[in-house]
Order: structure tokens, then sequence, then C-alpha cells
């Protein structure tokens, strides 16, 4: 079957090298994968040196627009303000924000405080105060290459509870990454997220999460964050997504806005945090290229 392929002739992944001296082995060690019964990655989740080096450039970019905005904000600044800013930054370097007009997303950034869990408005009626946290979401995309990454900002002096939340949440992510190798699976970051959000008495949503990401915005694999290790997608060199649990400090159940159909809030109004990073398998075990 692999001969098919053609072992001297240019390799599937578009490196230009010969199938046999690059993705060969490879693709016989996914067939065992899948005829064990796992869920593998198809080629095209396979990012090459040139795709990566492009990405990379975006992720530039996208962690400029969140610097920017980290060294802006402050309480009684807005929203709209934000958005401002990451379109500012993004489009002074070349990019353009990736959520805008997506599936007719009207902003360049999503901006959640507080109870909201993800997918917030940007508003020139949301002024930050003194004990807010905010979730701010920014993606970009460079020459056609996407990025995604997002951080919380505590604004001014945040109650120890609200605190605790967002650090947990970053954890959540660190352990998550711990996780990411290649030939290891999906499921292995899934549970370390989910195991260390519960261990601190808090839920993680099931049904929002992470995705593949880099020639498109949203790619395969889904993410999820309460999935068990050994299970999920097998993780294989030059796949790139992102971990981004959303974290809540008491029920995991949200609502949606109903007037806008986007900004997702928790049902019982306590707050809820998510950090987002992209990250790179490689041959050795991981790189993270946006944060
Ligand atoms: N940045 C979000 C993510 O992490 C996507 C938001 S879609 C948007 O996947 F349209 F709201 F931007
Ligand atoms: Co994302």
């Amino acid at each position: 079957m692999l001969e098919k392929f053609g072992r001297n002739l240019p390799c599937w992944c578009g490196s230009g090298r010969k199938y046999k001296a690059c993705h060969m082995a490879f693709d016989e060690r996914i067939a065992q994968a899948r005829a064990a019964g796992h869920i593998v990655p198809g080629h095209k989740l396979i990012k090459n040196d040139a795709q990566i080096a492009k990405i990379r450039e975006s992720c530039v970019v996208n962690m400029a627009a969140l610097d920017a905005v980290a060294a802006a904000i402050r309480p009684g600044m807005t929203t709209k303000e934000i958005d401002d800013i990451v379109y500012g930054t993004t489009t002074a370097m070349g990019g353009i924000p990736a959520p805008l007009n997506y599936h007719g997303f009207p902003y360049s950034v999503c901006t959640s405080v507080n109870e909201q869990v993800c997918h917030g408005f940007p508003s020139d009626q949301v002024v930050l105060k003194e004990g807010d946290i905010i979730n701010v979401d920014c993606s970009t995309i460079l020459d056609g290459y996407f990025s995604d990454s997002s951080r919380m900002f505590c604004i001014g002096e945040v109650s120890p509870e609200k605190k605790r939340l967002v650090e947990v949440t970053k954890e959540c992510v660190e352990l998550g990454l711990e996780q990411v190798k290649p030939w290891g699976f999906l499921g292995d970051v899934g549970q370390a997220v989910h195991d260390h959000a519960r261990a601190n008495g808090y839920s993680v949503v099931p049904d929002i999460g992470g995705h593949g990401v880099g020639l498109e915005f949203h790619e395969d694999p889904f993410v999820s964050y309460v999935t068990r290790r050994g299970e999920e997608m097998l993780l294989a060199p030059g796949m790139i997504f992102t971990i981004e649990p959303m974290v809540n400090m008491g029920g995991a159940a949200h609502v949606t806005n109903r007037a806008n159909g986007w900004e997702i809030s928790t049902r019982d109004g306590l707050p809820s945090a998510q950090w987002e990073i992209m990250v790179l398998v490689t041959e050795e075990g991981h790189e993270v290229l946006c944060w």
C-alpha cells in the first residue's frame, strides 16, 4: 500500500524531500495506530517547515496585539478601546484580525468579562472596573496563516477567589501542555486539564474547546478538556492546536445571549476564566507558538 506514494517521489507534506526520507516512517506509524483502533490525524493536519515558519510570523503579530492590550489595560477603560488597540496593532503589522466578520462576528477581538465564558463583544458601554477579570482572545490572519491565543487580565485588586480561578486556569493550560508529545493522545491533555480544575473545585466547559489552527482558523481536531488519558486523537509531529480550557468557578452550564447569538455566560452567574496557547507537536515534544 505504502508503495503507491513512491518511495523516491516528493513527500505529500510539500517539503520537497523524498517520501522515504520524509514521512514514510510517519505514515507507517499512523497506519499501525489506526489499525489499533485509534483516531489518527489526516495529512492535511500535518504542517511542513515552510508553513510553520509562516504561522510563526502570524503568531508574532497576535502576541504583539495582546502585548499592546497588556500595556494599556486599566480600570476605567472600555472593552471597545481594547478592540481598537487590537485592530490598530494587527493592521499596522500587516495582519487582519481573524474574528472580524468571522461568521458575522462584528469585532476584532473577544472580550469576556467576569461571568462571560467566551465570545464577549467589545463595547463602549462596558467599562472595566477594579475587581473585574477579563479574557482577551485575539486571533490573526497574516498572509493567509492563522494564529490564536488569549490571556486573562485582573483589573486592579481582584478578590482572592477570582485571582485563584485565574491562576488555576493558567496552571490547567500548563499541565495540559506538559502532556503534548508525539505519539501521545489528545485525551492526555484533556485529562490533565480536567483533573486540576476539579481538584480545585471548578468545572470545565465540556462543549466549547480548542481546535487545530494554522492554515485555517478552526481545523480538526476539536480539543475537549473533559477527555480521558489514552483517548482522542493521536498526536503527531507537525500538528498545531490550541489549549484553551474555559474553567468555571461554579457549574459548567452556560447560556448564549439571544440578542446577538454570540456571547456566552455561565448560567449561575459565577466567574469563568480562560487562557489560550497554540502548540506545535515536534519530533522531541512540543513548542509553544503563541500565548
Ligand atoms: N478565538 C476564538 C477561539 O479561540 C474564536 C472566536 S470566534 C469569533 O477559537 F468569531 F468569536 F472570534
Ligand atoms: Co482558539
